[in-house]
């Protein structure tokens, strides 16, 4: 088990129905967040969906969406997507090159499926991390389930300041997290700083359609279809707005693509999934 590796996390017993809290990330060597490249908004706001907040309340606001969504997440992914995430999320974690000896760090992990999907492939020991104790409560559940608690810990974790040392595991993912997140630029420099030399980060995330005749039926789907649906199934309309807003307004392939060299990853390589709805990109820490 991984329980000593990482500080921070909930190591006598990750089957612990409590996740842990997070600490402040130690001000390591490599710590830090470069200003943030964070196009549309200022230093003080944050785009939440179209609209610009307070950049201090973001935070609060993202997670009052998922703790509004928590126990209808996993349905309503697959009605919003059809099923097609499960696909998705299937060439992601084949694109992380599972093997027992890597450790991978699940940033925004949620209710684990990246986690789980990288377990059944042969993939080493996870930890599974979320800033929404809600969303990670779904995730232990899920894995107590799947009988493969024994191989994931938790931890509450903020992925713009990870309470884990430098240089600690061999893979770092994000899936359909990085556009919640208030300073993506920290989040890209917090995987690089812990991985280890040789280690790569991924992140998957809805991302610029590449394909014109898509545009029309894609924009109808999210702004129309999504919000009835969230009403419908979850009895929350606005939060599924919020999460066809916040994917037009992440940025697009190459101005990601950009970011993440900035932070320092080296070998950048993007490659888009359903014509761009969605976007896996990956770089090494050399
Ligand atoms: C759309 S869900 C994705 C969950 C999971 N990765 C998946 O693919 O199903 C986004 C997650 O990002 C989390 N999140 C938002 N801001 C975060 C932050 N700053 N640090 C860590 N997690 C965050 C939310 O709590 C939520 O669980």
């Amino acid at each position: 088990m991984t329980g000593t590796l990482y500080s921070g996390m909930n190591s006598d017993n990750p089957a612990s129905p409590d996740p842990v809290a997070p600490r402040p990330a130690p001000p390591g060597p490599e710590t830090g967040s470069p200003a943030s490249a964070d196009t549309a908004a200022s230093a003080d706001t944050a785009d939440f969906g179209f609209r610009q907040v307070p950049r201090a309340a973001k935070a609060g606001m993202v997670r009052g969406v998922f703790d509004s969504v928590a126990q209808r997440y996993d349905v309503m992914n697959d009605l919003m997507s059809l099923g097609v995430h499960r696909a998705w999320k299937q060439v992601f974690v084949a694109a992380m090159d599972p093997r027992p000896q890597y450790r991978l760090l699940d940033l925004a992990g949620g209710t684990g499926d990246i986690s789980f999907g990288w377990l059944r492939r042969g993939g080493g020991p996870v930890l599974l991390t979320d800033v929404n104790a809600n969303m990670l409560a779904v995730g232990r559940d899920r894995a107590i389930a799947r009988g493969l608690i024994g191989d994931v810990a938790l931890a509450v974790a903020d992925a713009e300041r990870l309470p884990f040392p430098d240089r600690c595991v061999d893979r770092v993912c994000i899936a359909f997290g990085l556009r919640n997140c208030t300073d993506k630029d920290a989040v890209l420099a917090e995987a690089r700083r812990v991985l280890r030399p040789g280690g790569r980060f991924f992140c998957l995330e809805f991302s610029r359609v590449r394909v014109a005749a898509l545009t029309p039926v894609y924009d109808a789907w999210s702004f129309q279809v999504l919000p009835r649906l969230g009403r419908m199934v979850a009895g929350d309309a606005e939060s599924y707005q919020y999460l066809a807003e916040s994917i037009r307004t992440f940025p697009d392939q190459e101005t990601l693509a950009g970011m993440m060299r900035r932070a320092g990853l080296a070998r950048v390589t993007v490659r888009n999934l359903s014509g761009g709805i969605a976007a896996i990109h990956s770089g090494w820490r050399l």
